[in-house]
């Protein structure tokens, strides 16, 4: 089991580049996959859960040539993708089994999804009801859990669907399965959630229309290639936009980040709290706006999170909370309760690892209040959460103790050479897998 241990203090200086965003890569593939001719993609994700859509469609017949963060996909078309020899695992990966079930269901093939411990107990019912009434057969484990077993041939029709929770993931997979139904497929958000494959469906020649609150798009339209230059993951570069804040005596630089206004409620509650950013370079690359953004230590206070962020940050949360732990006064959270069934109970381990350092922390149906104080060592545990892990790395940076992290191994699946990176910035962390 790979752990991590993280000796107090550090402050981080530099420049540097965080690896690609983990949402944009998993749909370039996808789309690239289905689309008609070659499409390049570069800055590609190089993490377990991205490769682990990639080996999907290689499954799937699709060419796919890899050198490091550079692909290069020769489309296979709508209706190219053919059945695959094994069953299709997702790994760790919530946004690539969902995506992908949206997309196998309008195949005229059957194929079977299946996924680690943590994936195979988080809710896909939220994308199989849906899917259901546009006609898909698909067959799971008591209470919409994975494995999934998708019934190709089916005819879909598209719906009108409102979505019971904001969630990006549900939106995209009904989009997906929209390019294979009949008629047209629209999606209502309860509140804005990342619009990447709006934006990326747009960019392969698809018409999508979006207003405020709804996504629409007809069916059967063709995708044609289209490179993808893939921008450096804000979920990644939140970690240093904390770790920079926190640190006294920190000045740093993350280059290329990824600046869609549906993924920047972090740097908005981060503001919010008194950190310094600086956003500089501002531009937009393949559809997807870009920026350079530089940190510098500041004195943190606590906030209420508005409930409108939750979405716009809804990965961010664990090393939100190690802000909140580092701020002076009282941090709430409420309206999250997504966080519960993320790749762990995000809310329930972050509490109860903040507790161990020596921060109170009062858990909410769906959310958290922390107090602001100082923090202690200890032992801690990710629950092979991959944001918790890193997110306890941070506290270490304010901690007057050795942090030790359990169950780190899946870091991998969005942020390889986190502790490379880190240690160079200016972390003393070090991994037990070396
Ligand atoms: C994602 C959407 C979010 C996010 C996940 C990636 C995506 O999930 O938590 O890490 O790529 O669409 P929900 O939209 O289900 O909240």
């Amino acid at each position: 089991m790979v752990e991590f241990i993280c000796q107090p203090g550090g402050r981080l200086r530099g420049e540097l580049r965080v690896p690609g965003d983990k949402s944009i890569s998993h749909r370039s593939v996808m789309l690239a996959s289905i689309a008609e001719g070659v499409s390049n993609i570069g800055g590609f994700l190089q993490g377990e859960d991205s490769l682990n859509t990639l080996a999907a469609f290689r499954n799937m017949g699709v060419e796919i040539e890899r050198e490091a963060d550079r692909l290069r996909v020769t489309g296979v078309g709508l209706h190219g993708l053919r059945a695959p020899q094994t069953d299709l695992d997702m790994g760790n990966s919530g946004t690539a089994m969902r995506l992908m079930l949206g997309l196998l269901a309008g195949q005229d093939f059957d194929s079977r999804l299946v996924g680690d411990t943590s994936l195979s107990s988080r809710p896909m019912a939220r994308v199989i009801d849906p899917l259901r009434q546009m006609g898909a057969v698909i067959e799971s484990e008591t209470g919409g859990r994975a494995p999934l077993l998708v019934r190709g041939g089916q005819r879909l029709r598209a719906i009108d669907y409102p979505m019971p929770v904001a969630s990006a993931q549900v939106k995209s997979c009904l989009l997906l399965a929209g390019l294979y139904a009949e008629g047209e497929t629209v999606v209502h958000e309860p509140a804005p959630t990342r619009d990447h494959s709006e934006r990326m469906l747009r960019g392969f020649g698809c018409e999508v229309r979006t207003s405020s609150s709804e996504v629409r798009l007809v069916g059967g339209q063709k995708l044609s290639a289209c490179d993808v230059d893939v921008p450096a993951d804000i979920s990644s570069a939140a970690f240093f936009l904390v770790a920079a804040s926190i640190a006294d005596g920190s000045d740093i630089t993350l280059r290329h980040v990824g600046i869609n206004p549906t993924r920047t409620g972090v740097i908005e509650i981060l503001e919010m709290m008194g950190a310094r950013l600086d956003i500089s370079n501002r531009r937009e690359i393949g559809g997807e706006p870009v920026a350079d953004i530089r940190v510098r230590s500041a004195a943190l206070r606590g906030i209420d999170i508005p409930e409108r962020l939750v979405p716009l940050a809804i990965d961010e949360f664990p090393v939100l909370f190690v802000a909140a732990a580092c701020a002076s006064g009282t941090t709430r959270l409420g309206g999250a309760a997504e966080l519960r069934v993320k790749e762990s109970d995000r809310i329930q381990v972050m509490a109860d690892g903040l507790a161990t350092l020596g921060i109170e922390a009062e858990v909410l149906d769906d959310g958290l209040i922390v107090q602001g104080g100082r923090l202690g060592g200890g032992r801690v545990d990710s629950h092979g959460d991959h944001r918790i892990a890193m997110a306890f790395s941070v506290a270490a940076l304010k901690a007057s103790g050795n942090i030790e992290i359990a169950d780190c191994a899946n870091v991998d699946t969005s942020f390889p050479g986190f502790v490379g990176l880190a240690r160079g910035a200016g972390f003393r962390i070090e991994s037990s897998a070396g």
